[in-house]
């Protein structure tokens, strides 16, 4: 059992493989109050670990006070406690006041599916969940707060779910799924930061008295910050010391945010933004709010990465691909961007099929009036000037080179110059009467009317029933603004953004669920979207629109922070790079590229003969390593956040009788005969290790404790992998 409930103490201990979380029943009324969070305790009972109140009669004269200061589990506004709340309402009569006290609970084993959203899952045998309770006993508002224990990580997720039970609507404000009163003030905040085509870069900063937060209301996920959060201890690195993830299993807008309050304790907070929320629940309603992966290591930054790498892989990535190795794919958006034909593609696609590339994707400019980013969003049907004939004899073609086919969409969005925008503007999301604010000239659709995702859908599904389509991107490339619906009731209006994500969540499902063949890939103008409610749709995401092999170093290691490398698109383009106008060899690109899902995205037919000979080896390698890349354990052995002049990581099997190194010289540095070395991790120390392509066997230890040595050519942006092979 890992979930215990202590009777005679009104305790309640979850244990996930070396973690406990704690909290208590506190007084006759109901208080919830928080107690530990950390390393494994054996004790089932929280009193002594909850901090001390004077005395009960205390209770009742200082309540307020009380309140301000003690750990909560549930913190709500007005009722005494003055620091960041996770839950606020407004009720019928405009009042903000709203005490949630212990009600019931229930335990049982597995992981119940969240309404609508998406969530990790767990069988019977790996998860225990606990369904809390409480209640409001003048309003008749519960909240059912769910904790799932992972038994054999160390994870718990935690969500909540609103219940009106009450005689009059009432109207939530605030609702954030996780709050976390720890007992010390010792901690730093990794968080992610960035923007298009440089996204996920990590800092670490002290958490310092007052509010720090990262969060979007930009209604996606965004990438600008992203929806995650690490507490470290000070003394914490990446190998060693206390650590606390939280990860946010939604994809709008989000807060991650800490607060130092007036004794220097810290309270840290994760759920739905406040910004840009509102919601009308009328009695007998329920609002579900999305669930936060929280995860505990006490082996450093990279302890919790590996156990979200464990997590997200097993229970959260699902359908065909969970599992299986992905097709080599190539793309044609940097190719030839919106300048192609039937012909064109045809000539790609036959030269790539060649090399052994397995997959071809049509990026955009294949439908309605699309022939620039300008128009034809919106209109889901074949440009036959583009595509003579529509899609069957260019996919016919593909499949006949021995290739998959798979191509682009944007179903949330619409150009005003599109039939569909023509035929229905007031699908679009906007304030009437207010100018259109366009991003790359185009508007978002309503998704938070089901009319418009059953018709985008419905125009959608007949595309992929005309032909062999095995692989769809899903794109989706703006921010939401003018936030205003046409189909929802001034009361109601601050529901859209919410709503809006479910309708998406809505479509991806239907998708998922009519094509279980189709290879589903998310992208928002690159990693505008990368978050795990998108993982549960789509196993792979576009991580950048920044294919430069250096400038992705840096996002490939900020999105593994949490994110398996079986997630995380990574693709050879040509140079000079696109984003960046660098140029980097053809082999550090492919070292790069390999350490996620591997492709091209380069028209093949303009490569050198030189390069184009290196693609079939880097097929057949991508065959060889990805079972590796995609089950092992992830090492950082280098941090380029804060000295980029090289990088350096590896990936374990999990039986240790493998890995692969991978190192990327970024400035080459002067002085004779000088090779890098780089100390290893992971590896078993007592085991020898052969350096495959050599004769070389030496100790894990070795390798761990003085390093492997790098062989590298001279110059700029050289790299070198290195498979390392147990010796029997
Ligand atoms: C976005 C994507 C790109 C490409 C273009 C097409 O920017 O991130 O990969 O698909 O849209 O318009």
């Amino acid at each position: 059992m890992s979930i215990i409930f202590q009777e005679s103490t009104r305790t309640f201990r979850l244990n996930a493989k070396n973690t406990t979380y704690m909290f208590k029943i506190l007084d006759d009324e109901g208080f919830m109050a928080h107690a530990y969070w950390g390393k494994k305790l054996s004790d089932t009972d929280a009193s002594y670990i909850v901090r001390r109140i004077p005395s009960p009669s205390v209770m009742e004269r200082e309540r307020a006070t009380i309140l301000d200061t003690m750990p909560q589990e549930f913190p709500s506004e007005d009722v005494g406690d003055f620091r960041e709340a996770a839950f606020g309402l407004l009720d019928s009569e405009g009042h903000e006041g709203c005490s949630l006290l212990y009600d019931s609970h229930a335990i049982y084993p597995g992981k119940p599916a969240l309404s609508g959203l998406p969530a990790t899952f767990g069988s019977e045998k790996d998860c225990e969940t606990l369904e809390l309770t409480l209640k409001d006993p003048v309003l008749g508002i519960k909240a059912i707060l769910l904790y799932t224990v992972f038994e054999d990580l160390d994870v718990i997720a935690r969500s909540v779910r609103i219940v009106n039970e009450g005689k009059a609507p009432v109207r939530l404000t605030r609702v954030l799924s996780a709050s976390v009163d720890f007992d010390r003030e010792d901690l730093d905040m990794v968080s992610l930061w960035g923007g298009w085509a440089r996204e996920n870069n990590a800092q670490r900063v002290p958490i310092q008295h007052g509010i720090q937060k990262v969060e979007s209301a930009r209604g996606e996920s965004s990438n600008t910050y992203h929806p995650f959060m690490a507490l470290m201890a000070h003394d914490a690195t990446d190998d060693f010391g206390e650590v606390y993830g939280f990860n946010f299993v939604y994809s709008g807008n989000f807060i991650a945010e800490t607060q130092k309050e007036q004794h220097g304790y810290i309270r840290a907070l994760m759920g739905i933004n406040p910004q840009h929320f509102g919601w009308k629940l009328v009695p007998g309603d329920s609002f579900q709010a999305p669930e936060v992966i929280l995860v505990h290591s006490s082996e450093g930054l990279s302890g919790m990465t590996r156990t979200y790498h464990d997590l997200y892989r097993q229970h959260l990535v699902r359908g065909k691909y969970a599992h299986a190795l992905r097709p080599v794919l190539i793309n044609n958006w940097e190719a030839t961007y919106f300048d192609f034909n039937t012909e064109k593609l045809l000539e790609i696609a036959s030269l790539a099929a060649k090399q052994g590339i397995e997959l071809f994707v049509m990026d955009d400019g294949w439908f309605g009036s699309r022939r620039s980013d300008n128009a034809g969003l919106g209109d889901w049907y074949v440009c036959e000037d583009v595509l003579p004939g529509g899609l069957k004899p260019l996919a016919d073609g593909i499949n006949a080179l021995g290739m998959k086919f798979g191509l682009w969409i944007e179903p949330e969005m619409v150009n005003e110059d599109s039939d569909l925008y023509r035929a229905h503007p007031d699908w679009a999301i906007q304030i009437p009467g207010r100018k259109h604010s366009r991003k790359r000239n185009q508007l978002v659709l309503d998704f938070s009317r089901k009319e418009v995702v059953d018709y985008i859908y419905g125009m959608i599904h007949k595309v992929l029933s005309s032909t062999n389509v095995e692989y769809v991107k899903w794109d989706m490339n703006r921010t939401l603004t003018n936030l205003g619906s046409y189909a929802l009731d001034a009361d109601r209006q601050q529901e859209l953004s919410h709503r809006y994500v479910l309708g998406v969540y809505d479509m991806q499902n239907r998708l998922t669920t009519d094509f279980p063949q189709i290879l589903l890939e998310n992208c928002s103008s690159g990693g505008a979207r990368f978050d795990p409610g998108m993982l549960y749709y789509s196993p792979q995401i576009w991580t950048s629109d920044n294919t430069d092999a250096i400038a992705r170093l840096k996002i490939q290691a900020g999105t593994a922070l949490m994110y398996p490398l079986s997630t995380i698109d990574a693709n050879i383009s040509i140079v000079p790079n696109h984003q960046t106008g660098r140029i980097t060899p053809f082999t550090t690109r492919g070292d790069v590229a390999m350490c996620g899902t591997f492709g091209y995205q380069l028209d093949i037919t303009k490569l050198t003969e030189e390069e184009l000979s290196l693609i079939p080896k880097q097929v057949e390698n991508y065959h060889r390593f990805n079972p590796l890349v995609t089950t092992g354990d992830y090492y950082r052995l280098h941090d380029i956040f804060t000295q980029d002049s090289w990088d350096s990581w590896m990936i374990v099997a999990k039986d240790r009788s493998e890995a692969l190194v991978t190192y990327v010289q970024i400035l080459a540095q002067g002085g004779d005969m000088i090779f890098p070395k780089v100390r290893l991790k992971g590896l078993e120390a007592d085991s020898f290790y052969r350096i495959e392509g050599t004769d070389t066997v030496v100790s894990g230890q070795l390798l761990m404790q003085s390093g492997l040595q790098i062989d590298l050519k001279r110059g700029d942006y050289v790299s070198a992998s290195v498979h390392l092979i147990r010796e029997a």
